[in-house]
């Protein structure tokens, strides 16, 4: 019997990959509960691509990828400042801003980050068009029990979530690579096109658990009328 409710609480917890392909989280309303953690059991990262897409009405600052480690809980962070018009990319919690991008509200976009530590450069794609490469941080890996959220920023390993930092609005194409992707294939993934997926996160094989009110939904389409 104790087996039985150990195997059935084993069960319960462990999340089973699920292919999320023309499926996009919707985070419907401001909290600092709402959010998706990915799972991952790698914890030692000296090159990082993160991918995904976006749709947000958010005028204020907001988190699109937060990557924590027990000793950095900017460890790999993608936010948008909104005063500075800008989007940030915290490594190590060191910090690279990138401007001048076209930030419309109300439409899909799509973002790739990519940094090594051998050069320490650190650079981002935004709706197909690539930023100037930037040094951030060099010679230290990404190192620790990774937890990797959508939806809030990390201040703490797994915690510290700030209701003015929050998503609101749809995330989807979720990939992350342990390598900085070639130029070629993030072109093709801004593209929608066949890409390689992560090797880290894959949404085609996404473990992952929903803690309040995220809904998984298919992405809406806009019909052609005949
Ligand atoms: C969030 O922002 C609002 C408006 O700027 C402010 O009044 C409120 O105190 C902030 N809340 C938190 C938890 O920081
Ligand atoms: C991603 O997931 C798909 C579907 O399970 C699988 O076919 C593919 O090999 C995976 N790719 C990687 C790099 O893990």
């Amino acid at each position: 019997m104790a087996l039985y409710l150990l195997l059935l609480m084993l069960t319960a917890c462990a999340a089973v990959p699920q292919d999320l392909s023309g499926k996009m989280f919707t985070f419907p309303e401001q909290t600092n509960t709402a959010r998706v953690e990915l799972m991952t059991p790698r914890d030692n990262f000296n090159a990082v691509t993160v991918c995904l897409r976006f749709f947000t009405d958010l005028k204020r600052d907001h988190v699109l990828f937060s990557l924590a480690t027990p000793s950095k809980y900017n460890d790999f962070l993608i936010i948008r400042h909104a005063t500075k018009d800008a989007i940030n990319v915290h490594i190590r919690s060191s910090n690279a801003a990138f401007a001048g991008h076209e930030y419309k509200l109300n439409m899909w976009h799509s973002l790739c980050s990519t940094w090594d530590s051998e050069s320490g450069l650190v650079q981002l794609w935004f709706d197909g068009q690539p930023s100037i490469r930037k040094f951030n941080i060099a010679g230290s890996n990404i190192q620790g029990r990774t937890i990797i959220i959508l939806g809030q920023e990390q201040d703490s390993h797994g915690g510290g979530f700030d209701l003015n930092q929050s998503f609101v609005g749809m995330l989807s194409d979720v990939h992350m690579w342990d390598f900085t992707l070639p130029s070629c294939e993030i072109q093709k993934y801004m593209e929608e096109r066949n890409f390689r997926p992560g090797n880290v996160l894959n949404w085609s094989a996404l473990e992952f658990q929903i803690k309040s009110r995220v809904l998984l939904e298919n992405k809406q389409t806009i019909c052609c009328k005949t």
